[in-house]
């Protein structure tokens, strides 16, 4: 799928979902606006827009959704197609290999159609080409015929909506970014909405939770939804052993230590990281090649993942001259003394 996240999704605190848990995910992806917990300015906005275009009778402007993984990109995506009540199609940037492929998908759609591409900025710049005139004047430039008698001709396409996703907006090129009307970031979720989505959950799955013990679990996801309810799963199998189903506190806080979760949610891939700067660099500044490789790691999943979590919560900062750990970072590192072993691991 993602190559280079392989390692990532073994990790307890990933932010990747692997097989299982897509399936897993699916039955829980908020199916309507007022259900999708947070992100308010977000849900906001595309409540205006899904609702002018649907008085307008006239498809969506195209949307850019963007922000670190597990945080809601795909679950809004498959929002929009309800709240429009059009069907969608999705595929993703890497496994639109030939510039036909995509224009395929683009003659299949309805007029109207939804047609989501995840991890939008791994398209091919020729696939992208693509998408220019699709995007701007709902045409594809084919050509007809072969040597010296092949010409260029335009096809014409139904009106649709484009909702790409990404976890590197930055990565973009500008002409295909500016080919978005609509661009919406997607931010770390606080601990109450957090909190919210942990007791929904639990609710859909018949989890018994006290609610003390899913604030607990918010405070330790890292601000990311997909993260919560894979720790709620896991709960879940240690109270079934161990307190006959119920998620107490007391419950909730030694699973979580036993797991390698630390007080802020951090994962092992972050406290390493930390560690690499502060101990084997002084602290920082130092370049991301260089992290990457003595952690192993590629630099994707340092950029994506444990980057801009740990520069929020302010352990993490970028220079020109490279990564520097903040004295936050130091402290609490120091307040970890030995590195916490658990499932997760080195
Ligand atoms: N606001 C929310 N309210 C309730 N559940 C949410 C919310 N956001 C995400 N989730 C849940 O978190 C999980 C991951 O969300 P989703 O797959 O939409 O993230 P994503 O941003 O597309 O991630 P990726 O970048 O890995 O594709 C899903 O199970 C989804 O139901
Ligand atoms: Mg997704």
């Amino acid at each position: 799928m993602r190559d280079g996240f392989d390692r990532e999704y073994d990790r307890v605190l990933g932010t990747g979902a692997d097989t299982d848990e897509i399936r897993h995910e699916a039955g829980l992806r908020p199916r309507k606006m007022e259900m999708f917990v947070g992100q308010d300015t977000v849900v906001k906005n595309l409540s205006v827009y899904v609702e002018a275009a649907l008085r307008r009778g006239k498809p969506l402007d195209h949307v850019l959704l963007a922000g670190p993984p597990g945080l809601g990109k795909t679950s809004l995506a498959l929002i929009l197609a309800q709240e429009l009540g059009t069907p969608i199609r999705t595929s993703s940037g890497p496994a639109i290999i030939r510039s036909g492929e995509l224009s395929a998908l683009l003659s299949d759609l309805q007029p109207g159609g939804l047609l989501f591409i995840d991890e939008i900025h791994r398209l091919s710049s020729v696939v992208e080409e693509v998408l220019y005139p699709a995007m701007e004047d709902f045409v594809l430039d084919v050509t007809v015929g072969q040597g010296p008698g092949a010409h260029s001709a335009r096809v014409e396409l139904p009106p649709f909506t484009l909702i790409g996703a990404t976890t590197r907006a930055g990565l973009l090129t500008a002409p295909l970014r500016d080919r978005f009307g609509i661009v919406e970031r997607l931010a770390f979720y606080s601990r109450q909405d957090l909190q919210q989505i942990i007791l929904r959950a639990a609710a859909r799955l018949a989890i018994e939770i006290v609610p003390q013990a899913a604030d607990e679990v918010a405070s330790r996801s890292r601000g990311t939804p997909r993260i919560a309810l894979r720790l709620l799963r896991r709960l879940r199998d240690f109270a079934d052993v161990e307190t006959a189903g119920i998620v107490t506190m007391d419950l909730a806080r030694r699973a979580l230590s036993q797991l390698g979760v630390d007080d802020l949610g951090l994962d092992d891939l972050d406290r390493r990281l930390l560690q690499v700067i502060v101990e084997n660099h002084g602290g920082g500044p130092v370049g991301l090649n260089t992290l990457a490789a003595s952690l192993g790691e590629e630099v994707d999943t340092l950029e994506e993942v444990s980057e801009p979590f740990l520069i929020q919560i302010g352990f993490l900062e970028r220079t020109s001259r490279g990564r520097v750990a903040t004295k936050m970072a130091h402290e609490h590192l120091a307040s970890l003394g030995d590195p916490p072993g658990g499932v997760l691991g080195t």
